[in-house]
């Protein structure tokens, strides 16, 4: 079955990233010239996803006008004759079919996927989470795709995380299967070092069967008081079993500071306008 949809939740905070994030959402940081969410949104598109919603919160209007046409620099680049930076701007507007739903209070990423379920509509789907840019020929999503096209089952990517670092993701325990895939056998949301299963942990990539919804309406508050995407994959795992998948690429947490700017040093030394003159002032400064 063919995964057209997916949900991309944009709601949260941004705590790490204050004050910048306090009044601008930490999927807005540029990374060179584009806005973090702007990758996301092309590696949802170079995997075959045609409709994405969005789950937004207060702070969150400038995602909504960034993929917004612009009238006016419209208007105003039309008239400086600027083609050039005119196509990019109408480009971005036109990516694809965009839906937003507000989540009314942050009660945890289970609770946001979950505020999508009528627009999903008993059809598989994947998730995004908005912070990671993860870079590889074959985008990260479409490995989670071809897996679940594989098997029929839903599929969720991993990767060895630093084991002092269990406490910040979904930790899973699987066994291997072929290749990078495991089947799960349990998946512990942000388990302290000393209770980690393991140090398999989710990234941020997903793709579901729709019964991942039923499965998260079951759920009841997890850790921190929110309900948890990863308690309903828990759930669905005992009724359908659950894929994990050790993805192909390079992934940058953008929420942490270290890893944006290594982002950012990365990016610069790919993009054709700036990598010479980035060169030229790293080897300066080292
Ligand atoms: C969320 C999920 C967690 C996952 C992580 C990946 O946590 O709850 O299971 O491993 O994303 O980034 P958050 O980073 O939103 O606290």
């Amino acid at each position: 079955m063919e995964v057209k949809k997916a949900v991309i939740p944009v709601a949260g905070m941004g705590t790490r990233f204050l004050p910048a994030t306090k009044s601008m959402p930490k999927e807005m940081l540029p990374v060179i010239d584009k806005p973090v969410i702007h990758y996301v949104v092309e590696e949802a598109i170079a995997s075959g996803i045609d409709d994405i919603i969005f789950i937004t919160g207060r702070s969150k209007r400038s995602i909504e006008d960034y993929f917004d046409d612009s009238p006016e620099l419209e208007s105003h680049l039309r008239h400086k004759k600027n083609d050039k930076q005119l196509k990019v701007v109408q480009d971005i507007s036109s990516m694809l079919d965009i839906h937003y739903i507000r989540q009314k209070e942050p009660k945890g990423l289970g609770d946001a996927i979950l505020t999508a379920k009528k627009h999903i509509n008993d059809e598989p789907f994947a998730v995004l989470l908005g912070d990671d840019i993860i870079v590889n020929k074959k985008p990260c999503t479409m490995q989670l795709i071809e897996n679940f096209q594989k098997y029929g089952r839903s599929t969720i990517a991993v990767e060895e995380v630093p084991p002092e670092k269990t406490g910040s993701y979904g930790i899973v325990k699987g066994k291997p299967l072929e290749g990078p895939i495991y089947i799960i056998d349990d998946i512990v949301e942000k388990p302290a070092p000393s209770k980690a299963p393991s140090n398999i942990g989710a990234i941020g990539r997903y793709v579901f069967t729709p019964e991942i919804m039923d499965c998260i309406e079951r759920t009841s508050e997890g850790v921190g008081n929110e309900i948890q995407l990863t308690d309903g994959i828990r759930l669905l795992n005992k009724e359908q079993k659950v894929y994990a998948y050790r993805f192909t690429g390079k992934r940058y947490d953008t929420g942490d500071k270290i890893e944006y700017v290594k982002a950012i040093i990365d990016f610069s030394l790919q993009n054709e306008e700036t990598k010479e003159d980035i060169k030229k002032y790293i080897s300066g400064i080292l």
